[in-house]
């Protein structure tokens, strides 16, 4: 029996032999006690790498988006973010359940924002409107095909923002994939932005957690609202070796994800019954339309060929690379998609 190809999402990586020894070796406390001694330790390193004076641990990167906005935020503020964003389209309507504030939304190109249209988009609260409370920016881009905004662009929203006295806010769940697709150090990208949030339970391979980094202030604050949403965690140092182990072992082998996401791409461009976005997808994920229904497609390549793929549309489709992939299982995929393809696609 061959094994299948879970190409769904980097978020179905399983612990390594080397990070289950990490997470049953962690030294552990209560960390509603702020006592986790790993706990700490993660955190601090994470500032550290960010570039920010704190950090915090978290459950998910959702509910750090929602620590984020709720912080930034009063409720009655307008929040700008893209229309496509994770926060927008997959969190459930956070921003207006937990936060209470209106999405005004912006339409990029390929994930990447206009800056004059957010500079058009920033007001002052007055007796009519709301106030511009906040910037989210996501890097890389989910539903943009794992696009990149590029650190000239992030400079230029951040300086926008700043002369607006508007924060900013980066939901960087991928930005390891985000810092290496642009060429640039992870700490760059984040010092455009007053707080982010990177997923340790994506490319970085642990089986769970978030971390958000920012100021002092902004984490004091981050640390009672995540107490607020049931984020408090006990002995969850557990979970924070496994973050840490992934900050030193998994971040440089994301650009084996991005080398194998082109070869995946490359070796589907030509095949019958899709229309694939890119043969140069910018980081992780390939992205391609169906000229079926796409839960037909993902169905027979999962049944007959083991491939499991991700509908994000009714004719479209999302493949992911991550840690448990290798050369071989692309090649595999390859073979699948082009199969399926031809099977269905006439
Ligand atoms: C861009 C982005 N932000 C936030 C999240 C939410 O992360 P989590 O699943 O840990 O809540 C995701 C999840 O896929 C994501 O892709």
């Amino acid at each position: 029996m061959t094994s299948k190809v879970d190409l769904r999402s980097d978020t179905t990586t399983r612990p390594s032999a080397a990070m289950r020894k990490v997470i049953a070796e962690a030294e552990v406390g209560d960390d509603v006690f702020d006592d986790d001694p790993t706990i700490h330790l993660l955190q601090e390193r994470a500032a550290i790498i960010m570039g920010k004076e704190a950090a915090l641990f978290v459950p998910s990167g959702t509910m750090s988006n929602s620590i984020a906005i709720k912080v930034h935020t009063k409720p009655g503020d307008e929040i700008l973010l893209d229309s496509d964003a994770h926060s927008m389209i997959n969190e459930v309507a956070l921003p207006a359940t937990i936060a209470q504030v209106l999405t005004r939304q912006f339409h990029s190109t390929s994930g990447i924002p206009d800056v004059e249209e957010i500079a058009s988009y920033m007001r002052k609260e007055t007796l009519h409107s709301p106030g511009t409370g906040l910037l989210l920016l996501e890097n890389t881009h989910n539903r943009a095909g794992g696009a990149f905004i590029p650190l000239n662009i992030h400079k230029a929203l951040w300086k926008i923002a700043n002369d607006s006295g508007v924060p900013v806010h980066l939901d960087g769940a991928r930005l390891f994939n985000a810092a290496i697709a642009a060429g640039v150090d992870a700490s760059e990208l984040a010092s455009c932005a007053d707080s982010i949030t990177f997923c340790l339970s994506k490319g970085l391979g642990c089986p769970v957690g978030s971390v958000l980094c920012g100021s002092r202030e902004f984490i004091f604050k981050a640390r009672r609202v995540r107490k607020m949403l049931g984020g408090g965690m006990r002995q969850a140092g557990m979970l924070a070796a496994a973050g840490i182990y992934a900050l030193d072992n998994n971040i440089e082998k994301l650009s084996e994800d991005h080398r194998r996401a082109k070869r995946l791409a490359e070796g589907i461009a030509d095949a019958k019954g899709i229309e694939l976005d890119t043969t140069s997808p910018p980081t992780n994920m390939v992205y391609f339309n169906t000229k079926m229904a796409a839960k037909d497609f993902a169905n027979h390549l999962s049944l007959r060929y083991d491939i499991l793929s991700g509908t994000t549309f009714f004719n479209r489709i999302r493949l992911v690379t991550h840690l448990d992939i290798d050369d071989e299982q692309i090649e595999r995929a390859i073979i699948g998609i082009r199969h399926t393809g031809s099977t269905l696609g006439v």
